[in-house]
């Protein structure tokens, strides 16, 4: 069957002709789909007389075949072209240098604040935090801060807004980390308030904290780490103690000198700011001004629910971002936050 040859001719050339699949499917149709020239012969073949029928219909599978395999050949070639220009394109240069793993570094002030929570761990001291966005009481009230008080003021303080634009009802970023004090106490009284012995009080509540300041030694968010210390027989001494000991630590010196100067905190009574002094290197003798400190106001223990005739305390809070710029001679505090690799990379 002359015709038969000529449309395997025709199927060949047709496909050899395509290098699109979709194109390559939709001509395999012409041939072997439903009304595909193979198809209608195959069709036909009810027509022919029973002799015919056996030899007709064996020589249009042969061409059935034949169709089929040339479209399985064209269908292998299309995709093994496909391969070969897909590792053409994306062929890899395995002489090139390897790119090295960047790492990473902790930055300066995390790295204190986690010597600073291992020097506190040491002496029995917990990790308590609160949340920054904090409101009236706990920042001010809670810490015996009377209305009138100058940190209560915009120019001070970031209060938060409302979606509409209008002053949300007493919420802002907190403005030290003292508050961590108040909520601390709240919740060790209602878990233990009932007990004759509460178990003391020993923590440090590092954070970030928020102020309307910006100079080289100012930054509108800052670290403070706040210490509570509550219990039966807390004193000044206990106070003075811990902090030397843990400036001797933190500097990794017995060359320094520490002195508690009189001050004023609405939170503590006495109050105090601990200035420290190197006795050697390039800040010798100049004394300069790390925390303020004192004994736990009467008024903030009872606000908070303890007796303040029968435990006592001292805390303190300490500018961690400070220590740092002492502890690595950094003179500009903004440097810290301003994410340039190029200064931190040093501390990596
Ligand atoms: N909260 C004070 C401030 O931000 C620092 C401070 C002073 C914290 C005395 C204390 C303290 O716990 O006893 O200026």
């Amino acid at each position: 069957m002359d015709n038969l040859d000529q449309i395997v001719g025709e199927a060949r050339a047709a496909f050899a002709a395509l290098s699109d699949p979709d194109a390559l499917e939709q001509a395999k149709a012409r041939f072997l789909g439903k009304s595909g020239q193979i198809t209608e012969l195959l069709k036909g073949l009810g027509k022919l007389p029973p002799e015919e029928k056996k030899t007709a219909g064996a020589a249009i599978n042969v061409a059935k075949t034949a169709v089929e395999n040339a479209l399985n050949e064209r269908r292998e070639a299309i995709r093994q072209a496909a391969l070969e220009a897909r590792l053409a394109e994306e062929a890899l240069d395995v002489t090139l240098p390897g790119r090295s793993e960047q790492r990473g570094g902790l930055h300066p002030v995390t790295r204190s604040l986690e010597r600073i929570e291992a020097l506190f761990a040491s002496i029995g001291f917990e990790v308590a935090d609160g949340p920054e966005i904090e409101d009236d009481f706990h920042n001010f009230t809670a810490l015996n801060t009377p209305e009138d008080h100058p940190a209560r003021s915009m120019h001070d303080t970031f209060y938060l807004q409302n979606p509409d634009g209008s002053l949300a009802d007493k919420v802002l970023l907190r403005t030290h980390t003292s508050p961590i004090q108040a909520r601390y106490m709240q919740a060790h009284v209602a878990k233990y308030g009932h007990l004759t012995h509460m178990p003391e009080i020993r923590i440090i509540a590092p954070g970030r904290v928020y102020r309307v300041d910006s100079d080289a030694t100012h930054s509108p968010m800052f670290h403070q780490v706040e210490g509570l210390w509550v219990g039966e027989d807390v004193s000044f001494a206990d106070l003075k103690g811990v902090i030397a000991d843990f400036l001797r630590s933190f500097f990794e010196t017995d060359d320094l000198s520490v002195r508690f100067r009189p001050s004023f905190f609405p939170f503590t009574e006495p109050s105090a700011e601990i200035d420290v002094a190197f006795m050697s290197g390039a800040l010798k003798g100049r004394w300069l001004e790390i925390a303020g400190c004192g004994m736990v106001h009467p008024n903030v223990l009872k606000i908070a629910g303890i007796d303040p005739e029968k435990y006592t305390g001292f805390a303190f809070g300490f500018g961690p971002d400070r220590l740092t710029m002492l502890r690595y001679g950094v003179n500009d505090l903004r440097l810290f936050f301003e994410g340039d690799l190029r200064f931190l990379r040093q501390f990596a």
